[in-house]
């Protein structure tokens, strides 16, 4: 009754304001139900900078707002929480030029490094990658950005997450090599920095031993964030939307376990659907989000006090929009 009366009011609010709201895909349901778009993050930056509205209110994590700032530098974006990606802070600028120093160290030089961002990452590090040629990626477009990449014949660098990096290379047939776990570079066309997501760390072999025993016509979809040994053994492998469109295409009488965040798992569909994992497999941070917070952003916009704003430095953003560029000219 408490969250009707607020969803009233933030919808009478937002239009007033001329705000629209969007929502990434492993938002809670009050949030998610509010939302004017909803998706995975290219398609919400791709929709957020395109918006007539002059404002915008993020309901995801932080990297997510600063790509539509990147995008549309005019559009002044509002986060209800500047709640963080756990695995776009494992790497900041410092850590990124200590690991390319690193790969000086092993004899390869920058001109023969071409560094790849996921898209789960900080404005900072896009520009840093744009400025060193590289550009950005995502968990649907990976294998063919690399693909791309590696025509030029340099190495790849990519940045920050090793799973997405070593599943993309077994894909293709390509050798990779993690810093810090691998000291052999010079085999590897890929470089994985050392990065992870630890939702996604929750699946393992083991729960899909469990499931495959259970039921043993059941399929396994997972994310390419999850290790490399469990996307070996899924049946499908995808970002998130794809994860969406193939649980769409099942019959209904097909039983699914999916290994992704829960909130996303919980709104594909009701019957034969299944968490691979006894671990609640929620993203914290993303569940930091709630209604209350939504609706007192938007009080702040409407007397003035601007909280929780998106802003970049000029230069930081021009390097990061050259990087998020190539992978959209790609
Ligand atoms: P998408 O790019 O598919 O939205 O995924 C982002 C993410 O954080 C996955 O864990
Ligand atoms: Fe980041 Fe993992 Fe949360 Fe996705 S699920 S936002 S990669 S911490």
């Amino acid at each position: 009754m408490i969250l009707e009366s607020l969803k009233d009011d933030i919808l009478a609010l937002k239009k007033e304001l001329h705000v629209s709201i969007v929502a990434h895909f492993y938002q809670k349901d009050e949030v998610f139900n509010i939302a004017d778009f909803v998706g995975d993050s290219l398609q919400l930056a791709q929709w957020a900078s395109k918006d007539a509205n002059p404002y915008l209110l993020f309901c995801g994590v932080g990297f997510m707002g600063q790509s539509v700032k990147i995008l549309a530098p005019q559009k002044r974006v509002f986060m209800p929480r500047i709640a963080c990606c756990a695995m776009a802070r494992m790497i900041d600028v410092d850590y990124f030029d200590a690991n390319v120093k690193l790969l000086n160290d092993a004899g390869i030089l920058d001109k023969n490094i071409l560094p790849i961002t996921y898209i789960n990452s900080s404005a900072e590090v896009k520009a840093r990658v744009g400025q060193m040629g590289g550009m950005v990626c995502t968990s649907s477009n990976a294998k063919k950005i690399i693909t791309q990449a590696l025509k030029s014949g340099k190495k790849i660098f990519f940045v920050p997450d090793c799973c997405l990096g070593q599943n993309i290379a077994i894909e293709m047939g390509l050798k990779s090599a993690v810093i810090g776990k691998d000291a052999d570079f010079a085999k590897a066309d890929i470089i994985c920095y050392n990065g992870f997501c630890s939702v996604h760390q929750l699946f393992d072999v083991e729960d899909i031993a469990f499931y495959r025993q259970k039921y043993p016509n059941i399929k396994i979809a997972t994310h390419p964030e999850c290790k490399p040994e469990v996307c070996q053994l899924s049946d499908f492998v995808g970002s998130t939307s794809q994860i969406i469109e193939y649980v769409k295409g099942l019959p209904l009488e097909q039983k699914v376990a999916i290994g992704t965040e829960y909130n996303m798992i919980k709104r594909l569909r009701k019957d034969n659907t299944y968490v691979l994992s006894s671990t609640k497999p929620e993203c914290p941070t993303m569940n930091e989000t709630t209604l209350q917070d939504v609706y007192n952003t938007l009080l702040s916009i409407k007397d003035g006090r601007f909280e929780n704003e998106i802003t970049l430095d000029e230069e930081t953003r021009k390097w990061a929009y050259v990087a998020l560029n190539r992978m959209f000219e790609l």
